[in-house]
């Protein structure tokens, strides 16, 4: 699946949590639709990335210095930051009474620090017409058994958001984020064997809607949340 070449052709798609399932599939996208693509997370890179890709592993997005240095290197490669989807992040589920500062602090820097120190470390680099693409969860709309610490994480994403599309209108630059509901990946699929998988997003159409809104095609919007569900026939 590609993109429209007259949006991505040439400009520099970064997406953190790259290595991870989401990241992947955009990398994909975004790699056919001619885009230039770098890829930043805390892991190791797959052997089978495409060597078109500037792959930058090892980097704990929460803390800001790495994300400084992984930007500084991204500039140096491609010149300029078009594009910013920020995919990193992480779901634990756990009751309210079994969980501790631990968990809660994990799963805010897994989810909200980094792209907060993503987006802060790309500021400089980002021109009129560049966008922020957040990834927050549909499941962060209403708090749920065990789903405190993941949801009032993905909410702060959720504020993220409207605060930077707020701050950076002037300057050109849109920001708004997407909340899937269940990803079709590996890991949903053994937790929930039992699950129409059917029922589920492909990552390469949430992907798609991703880039769809970072492209030119939707330069008008910015600070908005688009809930991103698999069609039901019901
Ligand atoms: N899967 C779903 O059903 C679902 C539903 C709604 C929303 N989401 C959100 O969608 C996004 C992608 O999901 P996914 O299923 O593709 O997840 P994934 O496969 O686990 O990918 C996330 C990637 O982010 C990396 N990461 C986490 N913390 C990081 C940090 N501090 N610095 C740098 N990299 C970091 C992870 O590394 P590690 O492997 O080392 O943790 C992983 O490679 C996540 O934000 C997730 O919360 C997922």
């Amino acid at each position: 699946m590609s993109f429209p070449a007259s949006s991505l052709a040439n400009r520099t798609v970064v997406i953190t949590g790259g290595f991870g399932i989401l990241g992947l599939a955009a990398a994909t996208v975004a790699l056919a639709s001619s885009a230039r693509v770098a890829l930043i997370d805390r892991g190791a890179a797959p052997a089978t990335l495409d060597p078109a890709i500037l792959a930058i592993p090892d980097t704990d997005l929460a803390d800001f210095e790495a994300a400084q240095a992984a930007f500084a290197r991204i500039v140096e490669r491609f010149g300029t930051v078009d594009v910013l989807l920020n995919i990193a992040g992480a779901f634990e589920w756990r009751p309210v009474a079994e969980s501790d500062s631990d968990l809660w602090l994990r799963l805010y820097r897994a989810n909200v620090l980094t792209a907060v120190n993503a987006s802060r470390a790309a500021l400089a680099t980002l021109r009129p017409g560049a966008a922020i693409v957040n990834v927050a969860a549909a499941a962060a709309r209403r708090g749920g058994n065990g789903m405190a610490a993941y949801t009032a994480a993905k909410s702060g994403v959720l504020r993220l958001t409207e605060s930077l599309a707020e701050e950076l209108r002037p300057a050109g630059v849109r920001v708004n984020s997407v909340s899937p509901t269940i990803i079709d990946t590996p890991r949903n699929r053994a937790d929930m064997s039992d699950a129409d998988f059917s029922a589920w997003v492909e990552p390469e159409a949430l992907a798609q809607t991703m880039l769809s809104l970072a492209s030119g095609e939707t330069t008008v919007v910015s600070g908005a949340d688009v809930l991103v569900g698999a069609p039901t026939s019901g």
